[in-house]
């Protein structure tokens, strides 16, 4: 919607693997949505502006191939991923489906681009959690390590802490290889965790509205705390909470996937970019949102949980993130007045609230 409504050809295509397994695992999204032709169609009644859509499974090669040769796009921007690190993490099965899912569609992509649009621009979304949390900066994608005397640079080392985000890793290996060996233009954007449920596309209509869930496999962790507020339920910070991670607002990762697409990457050498604005610890933003409910007259308390994962709860932290600042990122930074408008449209959907889809079901032992 975002690229339609500024005067691009946009086609959009899914299979529907999110809300699958959202089905499977009882982890349905706050606010229920159409389909994605429905949604195209409402878009384009409310803007003006078409989308193109096809329900397809991009880890097939016939079904990647056949829409790059038809539609010959400037550029791809590749989301098509399991996203979540607990349901990852689950058992062999959903380990497996990941694993596959995601290096078949990372795979297919590159080739379809090699082999019948090479000039095409990949965008791919990576994570930060590939970098992990060693106890030095972490650098916007390579660093030079001199060793025996000798300098080279290298990709900067990763240690992911689940197995969605190491399939990331894994990504940003191939990427990174057949960019080296065929010269085409990627960019991959190592982003943070995305809250916020609003765009001026999205807000045109409410079944406009982005996914939203607030559940322990795909809910974030700003938006898990918004519904647990309104709930009325303490906010579950697992462990000592200093586990300290880079955000960003919805409206920001759409301004630099946008920035990504107008400057493409130069060939020969992986772009990858730190998408985040901000760094916050897990306890710096339960604090933030118990103070923004005050401001709704909502009194909410905190709570230590076990830890569900195994991940450093108290660390160094300080990753570099200039490359889209350069580029023109203007940050949208997380205010008390953005999540009081998360705060107020989740209140309009308290009823379908269900508290015991929010504590941890899965464990990483
Ligand atoms: N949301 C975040 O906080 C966040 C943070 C860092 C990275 N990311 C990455 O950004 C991308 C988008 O994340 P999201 O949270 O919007 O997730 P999402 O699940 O809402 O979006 C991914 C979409 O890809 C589709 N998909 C998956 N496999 C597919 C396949 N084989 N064929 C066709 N479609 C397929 C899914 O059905 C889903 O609609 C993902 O790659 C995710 O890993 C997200």
């Amino acid at each position: 919607m975002h690229f339609a409504a500024r005067g691009h050809n946009v086609v959009a295509i899914d299979n529907y693997l999110r809300r699958t397994i959202a089905k499977e695992t009882d982890s349905e999204p706050l606010i229920s949505t159409p389909g994605l032709p429905e949604r195209a169609g409402l878009f384009e009644e409310k803007s003006g502006h078409k989308i193109e859509t096809k329900i397809g499974d991009l880890s097939d090669p016939d079904v990647m191939f056949d829409i790059v040769k038809q539609s010959m796009p400037d550029a791809i921007v590749h989301y098509a991923e399991q996203p979540s690190g607990p349901y990852s993490m689950k058992a062999f099965d959903e380990a497996r489906r990941t694993l596959q899912n995601n290096l078949d569609v990372t795979f297919n992509c590159i080739w379809a681009i090699k082999e019948s649009n090479p000039d095409c621009h990949l965008i791919k979304l990576g994570t930060m959690g590939e970098y992990g949390t060693p106890n030095i900066d972490i650098e916007e994608g390579y660093i030079t390590i001199t060793h025996n005397g000798r300098k080279h640079r290298f990709l900067f080392p990763r240690a992911a802490s689940t197995l969605y985000h190491t399939t990331k890793v894994l990504d940003t290996d191939l990427l990174s290889f057949y960019v080296r060996t065929y010269d085409l233009r990627v960019t991959d954007l190592m982003q943070g965790p995305v809250y916020g449920l609003s765009t001026p596309e999205a807000d045109l209509d409410p079944r406009l509205c982005p996914n939203f869930h607030y559940d322990d496999i795909f809910g974030t962790v700003v938006n898990r705390f918004v519904v647990q507020a309104i709930a009325g339920v303490p906010l579950s910070v697992y462990g000592k909470g200093g586990q300290t991670r880079g955000y960003l607002n919805l409206l920001d990762t759409l301004q630099c996937i946008e920035l990504a697409v107008n400057e493409p990457a130069n060939r020969q050498q992986l772009r990858i970019l730190n998408q985040f604005t901000e760094t916050f610890s897990v306890v710096d933003l339960a604090q933030q949102v118990k103070s923004a409910a005050k401001q709704m007259d909502i009194d909410v308390t905190i709570e230590h949980q076990e830890n569900p994962r195994k991940e450093m709860e108290d660390h160094y932290y300080n990753p570099v993130h200039t490359g889209l600042t350069k580029l023109g990122l203007k940050p949208n930074y997380l205010s008390d007045d953005v999540l009081l408008g998360m705060m107020k449209r989740v209140k309009a959907h308290k009823d379908n609230i269900d508290t015991r889809i929010i504590n941890p079901r899965i464990r990483w032992s």
